[in-house]
């Protein structure tokens, strides 16, 4: 990018969200890290900045968001990417595990653009891009909560694409398939072993910056990224 930039990132802490960071890090940007424990990482980069939210904490947010908006008044990228998965048919959701999921998987992504969205809009030009995912392009066994969470977030890129197509803001959305983080920590699958069976986090982090520095004018709507060999161990 040519321009020095300031991006707020959210779930910054871990995964594809930190590797997106040490990326515009790298570039020499400066990032508003946000999420339960962004305030712990890139401790000695003086262009982060890390902040404490839980974004399943609804009530809190417009609060919180009004706060970092304040303090980083430069803010003109936001990349929204905190979310979590489970995976088990519906009779095994119960119905808190289902608000759960899709408070953080949805509803704190539309929070966030609606306290980004008025801020971004007065920057000549600026960016949204929200990590979505494979499941927001299919559906798949024993993820139906986790990929309506994802085609809701798509859907909700799409328009809101549309709906800023007449400002400076560029929405896009990344999907990625399966990518080697902590996501599949708590899980009962991962990806495959062999380096084609997944996709690295750096990966993503470099479309997010292929988004980012493309030349304003053009937009990346969306792009899916998959492992070349689809492998999933149980
Ligand atoms: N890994 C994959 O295969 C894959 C594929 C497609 C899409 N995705 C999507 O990519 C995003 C990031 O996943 P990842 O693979 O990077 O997983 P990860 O390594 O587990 O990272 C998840 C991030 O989300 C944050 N987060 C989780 N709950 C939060 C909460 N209540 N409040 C604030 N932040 C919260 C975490 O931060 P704290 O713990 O510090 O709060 C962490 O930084 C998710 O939306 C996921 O659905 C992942």
């Amino acid at each position: 990018m040519s321009r020095q930039r300031t991006l707020l990132i959210t779930g910054a802490s871990s995964g594809i969200g930190y590797a997106v960071a040490q990326m515009m890090l790298n570039e020499g940007h400066t990032v508003i890290g946000v999420s339960r424990r962004s305030q712990h990482v890139f401790v000695n980069e003086s262009h982060y900045y890390g902040v404490k939210v839980d974004m399943a904490a609804l009530k809190t947010l417009p609060e919180k968001f009004k706060k970092i908006t304040q303090q980083y008044s430069s803010i003109d990228g936001v990349v929204s990417c905190a979310g979590y998965g489970q995976f088990a048919s519906i009779e095994e959701f119960s119905y808190e595990q289902i608000q759960q999921l899709i408070d953080l998987n949805v509803t704190s992504h539309l929070y966030l653009a609606r306290a980004m969205v008025p801020f971004l809009k007065k920057h000549q030009s600026s960016d949204l891009l929200f990590i979505g995912s494979e499941a927001a392009l299919s559906g798949g066994r024993r993820g139906a909560v986790y990929c309506a969470s994802k085609f809701a977030l798509r859907g909700f890129a799409q328009a809101l694409r549309e709906e800023s197509s007449k400002s400076g803001l560029r929405v896009s959305i990344v999907n990625p398939g399966m990518v080697k983080t902590e996501f599949f920590d708590k899980l009962h699958f991962r990806p495959g072993d062999e380096p084609e069976n997944y996709i690295e986090a750096v990966d993503v982090a470099q479309a997010v910056s292929m988004v980012l520095n493309a030349r304003a004018g053009t937009v990346f709507d969306e792009i899916n990224l998959s492992p070349q060999k689809k492998v999933i161990r149980f």
